[in-house]
């Protein structure tokens, strides 16, 4: 009985971390791209507002970056939580699969707060590519080439990420390679949004229709918002959109 209450509790605990830090990858990604949706804005003179690029999505990741210590405490912390949701995503993952293994699942939608999809099935999967991706983006980005720049009111030259990530997007290939990602991202975010509810025992009957639209409509945000960023540079390079610095 012990044994069993231990087993259960340590399954539970690991759904609870996989639930929460779900949340909290779910947040970064929002915000991450609440930030690069500056890169619609268009080059000075195209409208009458104050806020043009290249400047505001540099000043941008300026200020993200002269955050110091804050910035390294937050970059550490969103590495425990993206390893520690990795962890316990591949133990459950591979627990679910023994379980399926040994025939103690069914292929059906198991309750009325279970739904079996094709973003559910794949989990580990889309969690894998994403996790790859994200390597990958560090060094493209965050690690990429350093061009630099002018800000107003700083001395130094900074980090040009504008066009870092315009010159990126330019080529076709990149433009491709991140749509894919994008791609599986949006289903990564869609099952696990909605399942982190159910995992952290948050989901009754009451709310989960709402927070299955909820999770659509997050994932629909980030897919559109993601995907539209490499096609929109890529496009406005190709045509040479006048208003795109
Ligand atoms: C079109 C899509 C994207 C663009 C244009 C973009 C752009 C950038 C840029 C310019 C940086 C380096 C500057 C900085 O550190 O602020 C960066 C960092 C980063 N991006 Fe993205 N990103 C995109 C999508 C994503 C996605 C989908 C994820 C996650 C799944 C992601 C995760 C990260 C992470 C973890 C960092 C490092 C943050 C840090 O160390 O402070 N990015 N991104």
């Amino acid at each position: 009985m012990a044994k069993r209450f231990h087993y259960a509790w340590s399954t539970l605990g690991k759904k609870i971390v996989m639930g929460l830090t779900g949340l909290g990858l779910t947040g970064f990604v929002t915000g991450h791209l609440a930030g690069n949706l500056l890169l619609f804005l268009p080059k000075e003179g195209y409208y009458t507002g104050a806020f043009h690029n290249p400047v505001i999505y540099n000043q941008y990741s300026h200020h993200l970056t002269s955050l110091g210590p804050l910035l390294w405490a937050i970059e550490i912390g969103l590495l425990a939580i993206f390893f520690a949701h990795l962890l316990t995503g591949a133990v459950v993952a591979l627990a679910n699969n023994a379980a399926r293994a040994r025939g103690y699942e069914v292929d059906g939608n198991a309750d009325y707060t279970s739904k079996k999809t094709f973003s559910s099935k794949t989990m580990i999967w889309t969690g894998i590519i994403v996790a790859i991706f994200i390597v990958i983006h560090l060094l493209n980005f965050k690690y990429g080439v350093e061009y630099k720049t002018a800000l107003p009111g700083l001395a130094e030259p900074q980090r040009d990420f504008y066009r870092l990530v315009t010159e990126f997007f330019s080529k076709p290939l990149n433009m491709g390679f991140y749509m894919l990602f994008m791609l599986w991202l949006a289903f990564h975010v869609r099952h696990g949004f909605w399942s982190a509810f159910q995992s952290l025992g948050l989901n009754s009957l009451r709310y989960s229709k709402a927070l299955y639209i909820l999770a659509l409509l997050i994932a629909f945000f980030l897919g559109i918002g993601y995907l539209g960023i490499p096609v929109y540079i890529f496009i406005g390079k190709l045509f040479g959109f006048p208003w795109i610095a």
